[in-house]
């Protein structure tokens, strides 16, 4: 007999090594790409029956409102091609951000987080999938409007703040940098006003050396919000300073998203960033593996941080699978362990009420089956 499992939510980040790198060597003049997307369908063949599902399956399931999204991804793929090896980064990521949101995304080295940035901030193009930001088609956009949606709609904070900064100038030219770009009046008001939110008023003259880590990322933060973008993008923003300025550097996200109401995805390696926003979305692979939603309001979460009351995460969020619009779904490797699944490859699948009851077969179950 075999046992039956009901699968839940993991409580803690899936002991897996995520970010494998899928290199795929080319196989003749036949690419992965050619052999995923440009396959010649053979008239009324099985294949051509799955491709018309698919088809089928995207449309049905399309969101309708898709262009009122700050940010909207579509079974997304990211292959980088070089000489002999072609490496998937994004293999069909699906993600949807509305307007005014603050999310974190999290996920091993290599799963694909600063792929989909680029993308999302107009650095690099998708090879297949639809991605739109705030209602632009980035993979239709020329040169030009890319140009004008860099210094308009987003903003960008990286880890490297020889990035964000240009060294032999002040703070507060800076700042005013994008504005001079953009042909903005006022900026030095306004890069006085951006300085002062981000908590840098006695700082306007200080070059990038004469600035702590956590003053060149606050710097930063107002470099990319001179152009009053519609989302701010920030990458590993505190993969380079110590715990208490990443904590400050969090808090400064978020009162900006509150105060300014601007669409905030901050890339990170720290899960505690999840006491900070109310989305933290899980890559594994290039894909959309889990979320991590909050359960109560961020104003409880600061109740309980004043009394020092701190609960683990998963008393304060309730973590979910992803399962994508093809009805692909990850589960967690300690899960698979768990279950005895790991190795197995096959599962059955039953609908009992409302529980999706995953049954690992026994040991040569399959075999007596098949023979
Ligand atoms: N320009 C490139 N050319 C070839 N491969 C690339 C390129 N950029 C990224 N990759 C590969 O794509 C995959 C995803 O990389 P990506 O930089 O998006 O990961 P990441 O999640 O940001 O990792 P990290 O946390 O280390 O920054 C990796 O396997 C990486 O080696
Ligand atoms: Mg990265």
């Amino acid at each position: 007999m075999s046992e039956n499992k009901t699968v839940t939510a993991p409580a803690e980040e899936p002991k897996v090594r995520y970010g494998r790198r899928t290199s795929v060597k080319k196989i003749g003049q036949k690419s992965l790409w050619e052999k995923l997307f440009k396959r010649k369908k053979k008239k009324g063949s099985e294949e051509e029956d799955i491709a018309d599902a698919v088809a089928s399956t995207t449309t049905d399931l399309f969101d309708d409102d898709f262009e009122k999204a700050a940010v909207y991804c579509d079974n997304v793929v990211k292959i980088y091609k070089t000489e002999d090896v072609e490496v998937i980064a994004l293999q069909g990521l699906d993600l949807r951000i509305d307007p005014g949101e603050i999310v974190a995304i999290i996920g091993n080295s290599g799963s694909g987080k600063s792929t989909l940035m680029n993308i999302i901030g107009g650095l690099d193009k998708q090879t297949a999938g639809m991605v739109y930001v705030t209602g632009n088609n980035m993979a239709k956009m020329t040169e030009a409007q890319i140009v004008q949606y860099k210094r308009k709609e987003v903003g960008f904070v990286w880890q490297n703040n020889a990035r964000n900064l240009i060294p032999y100038l002040s703070a507060l030219e800076n700042v005013q940098i994008p504005m001079i770009i953009a042909n903005r009046k006022e900026r030095k008001a306004r890069a006085k006003m951006l300085l002062d939110m981000v908590g840098l008023s006695h700082r306007y003259k200080s070059k990038l050396n004469q600035l702590s880590g956590g003053e060149q990322q606050r710097v930063a933060i107002a470099i990319a919000l001179a152009n009053q973008p519609k989302i701010l993008l920030a990458d590993e923003p505190t993969g380079a300073v110590d715990n208490k300025t990443a904590d400050m550097i969090f808090d400064l996200f978020r009162r900006i998203n509150k105060e300014m109401g601007v669409t905030i995805i901050i890339v990170t390696h720290d899960r505690t960033i999840a006491r900070k926003v109310d989305r933290v979305v899980n890559i594994r692979d290039g894909r959309i593996s889990s979320e991590l939603l909050r359960q109560d309001a961020y104003e409880e979460e600061l109740k309980r941080i004043a009394e020092n009351r701190i609960v683990g995460l998963e008393e304060s969020h309730v973590e979910y699978a992803a399962v994508d619009r093809l009805g692909r779904m990850q589960i967690p490797a300690d899960i698979m362990k768990e279950i005895g699944l790991l190795g197995k490859g096959n599962v059955s699948l039953n609908v009992e009420g409302e529980k999706l009851v995953i049954t690992v077969p026994e040991e040569g179950q399959k075999k007596k089956k098949g023979s």
